[in-house]
C-alpha cells in the first residue's frame, strides 16, 4: 500500500507570519506581536469552538482573534484595513523548504493531500497563490464534519477521504498539537521543527520522526519504510 501524507497548512506548507508585512503598514512596530498573538487566538478559537460543539468556520476564528489581538493590544484598526488583513490571509506565502521537499516526495510515489482546519476553498487558494497546489491529490478540510483539530474525528475523517489506514498515514505538521493529535488518533506524525528554539509539548507522545524542513522529509519517511 503507497504511503499516503496528510500535510498540514497554516504553520507547515503557509507561512502565517507572512501577514507581519501588511500588519507593519497598518500598525508600524507592534506587527510582529500582534501576529503572534492573532494567530494563537485563531487556534485557541478553533480548540474551544470544538470542544463546545458550536462550528462556525475557520475564517471565522481568525476574524474574531484578529478583534481580540486589536482590543488586547490596544490598537485601532479600521474595519476596512481589517477587511484588507483577513484578504492578505488568502494570500500568505509558502515556507522557502516547501516547493523542492513537495517535488522530492511526490517522486517517490508518495500519495499527498492538504490537510487543514481552513474551509476547502480558502486552502486551494492558498495553495494555487503559492505555486504549489499541483503536488496535491486532494484537499481534505475539517469543514466537512464541522469541527477542528485535534477532534479525532477529524483525522478520522482525513482517512476516510483519502481511503488510507492510519499505519500507513501520515500527518506532517509544524504545529505540535496536530502532530500528537493525529497520532493519538492512530496515525504516525512528523514534526517539522524549522525553529531550533521550537518546543514539542512534554506530553507521552513523540513524532515519529522531526525533520528541520520538508527538504528532509522524503529521507525521514524512507528511513522508516526501511525500518517497518
Ligand atoms: C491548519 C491549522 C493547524 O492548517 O492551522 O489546519
Amino acid at each position: 500500500m503507497a504511503t499516503t501524507v496528510a500535510f498540514d497548512v497554516y504553520g507547515t506548507l503557509i507561512d502565517t507570519s507572512g501577514v507581519i508585512s501588511a500588519l507593519e503598514k497598518v500598525i508600524g512596530g507592534q506587527a510582529a506581536a500582534m501576529s503572534e498573538l492573532w494567530r494563537q487566538k485563531q487556534l485557541e478559537y478553533s480548540f474551544r469552538r470544538g470542544l463546545m460543539q458550536n462550528y462556525r468556520d475557520f475564517s471565522v476564528c481568525t476574524r474574531q482573534a484578529l478583534d481580540y489581538a486589536c482590543e488586547f493590544l490596544g490598537v485601532d484598526i479600521s474595519p476596512a484595513d481589517k477587511g484588507r488583513l483577513m484578504e492578505g490571509y488568502k494570500v500568505l506565502p509558502a515556507y522557502a523548504d516547501v516547493e523542492e521537499g513537495l517535488a522530492r516526495l511526490k517522486d517517490s510515489g508518495v500519495r499527498m493531500f492538504a490537510f487543514s482546519n481552513g474551509r476547502a476553498e480558502d486552502v486551494r487558494g492558498l495553495l494555487a497563490n503559492a505555486g504549489i497546489e499541483g503536488h496535491f491529490e486532494g484537499v481534505v478540510s475539517v469543514d466537512d464534519v464541522r469541527s477542528f483539530k485535534p477532534n479525532p474525528a477529524v483525522y478520522a475523517h482525513f482517512l476516510r477521504q483519502a481511503g488510507a489506514s492510519g499505519s500507513e498515514s501520515w500527518l506532517v505538521s509544524g504545529n505540535p498539537f496536530d502532530v500528537i493529535g493525529a497520532m493519538s488518533a492512530g496515525m504516525r506524525g512528523a514534526w517539522v521543527k524549522r525553529s531550533p528554539r521550537a518546543v514539542f509539548d512534554p506530553w507521552e507522545f513523540e513524532p515519529t520522526v522531526t525533520v528541520g524542513g520538508l527538504g528532509e522529509l522524503h529521507d525521514a519517511l524512507a528511513g522508516e519504510r526501511g525500518r517497518s
